[in-house]
């Protein structure tokens, strides 16, 4: 694979969107080809499945939700990811794998070992980087709340839920330290984006 995948992970409000424009205007930079995109959601299907997910109206099962999760997912593959892989762009995705195994896993208490499953047999890609924007529950929620916005139905959790996504996410990190570049994200938005700028660089260095 000519290309790179770099996923920035991350409770409610700890900075992805921030973090994802400072990387994608990185990567411009560099002249290479950029490809943004999120999940759930990235392709038409998964954008459908999305709005499935966060809508507070429904009540969804674990499992359901988890199946729906890599639905969306496996479409992002197919349809966005792996080509533009294949013609060599850097793909750019707010949030991957990772937040299935923090959100489902951590969050709902499914077995990691099912979501590392879906992840081989309906993925099967793991991302070159994965920028874990690390932050206290609350004040990720503080940010929100500046943000404005109705809550999702995953916003609308309790707050156990998020310290077990929290726990969930680090946890990941701990285990894979190679990909994983870990940036506290309670500090100024000028500091987390310099730091997420510098783990691109680093890993680019690996890369080349
Ligand atoms: N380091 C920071 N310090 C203070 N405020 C920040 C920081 N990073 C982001 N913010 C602000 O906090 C809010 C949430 O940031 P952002 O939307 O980037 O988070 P997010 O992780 O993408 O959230 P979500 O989980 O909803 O997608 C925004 O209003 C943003 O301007
Ligand atoms: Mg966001």
């Amino acid at each position: 694979m000519k290309g790179r995948l770099i996923s920035v992970e991350g409770g409610e409000g700890a900075g992805k969107s921030s973090a994802m424009a400072a990387i994608g205007v990185a990567i411009a930079a560099r002249g290479v080809e950029v490809v943004s995109t999120r999940e759930p959601g990235g392709t038409a299907v998964g954008e459908a499945i999305r709005g499935l997910l966060l809508d507070p109206a429904h009540a969804i099962c674990a499992n359901s939700e988890l199946l729906l999760m890599f639905a969306a997912r496996a479409q992002h593959v197919c349809e966005v990811i792996l080509p533009a892989l294949e013609r060599g762009a850097w793909v750019l995705s707010d949030r991957y794998t990772d937040a299935s195994f923090a959100y489902q896993g951590g969050g709902r208490g499914i077995d990691p070992s099912i979501v590392a499953e879906l992840e081989r047999w309906a993925v099967g890609i793991k991302p070159d980087l994965t920028v874990l924007l690390d932050v206290d529950v609350h004040r990720g929620h503080a940010r929100l709340a500046g943000r404005g916005g109705e809550r999702d139905r995953i916003e609308r959790e309790r707050e156990d839920f998020f310290e077990r996504v929290r726990a969930a996410y680090r946890q990941r990190a701990k285990a894979e330290p190679q990909r994983f570049r870990v940036i506290d994200a309670s500090q100024t938005q000028a500091s987390v984006t310099a730091a997420v700028l510098a783990a691109l660089d680093e890993a680019a260095t690996r890369w080349t």
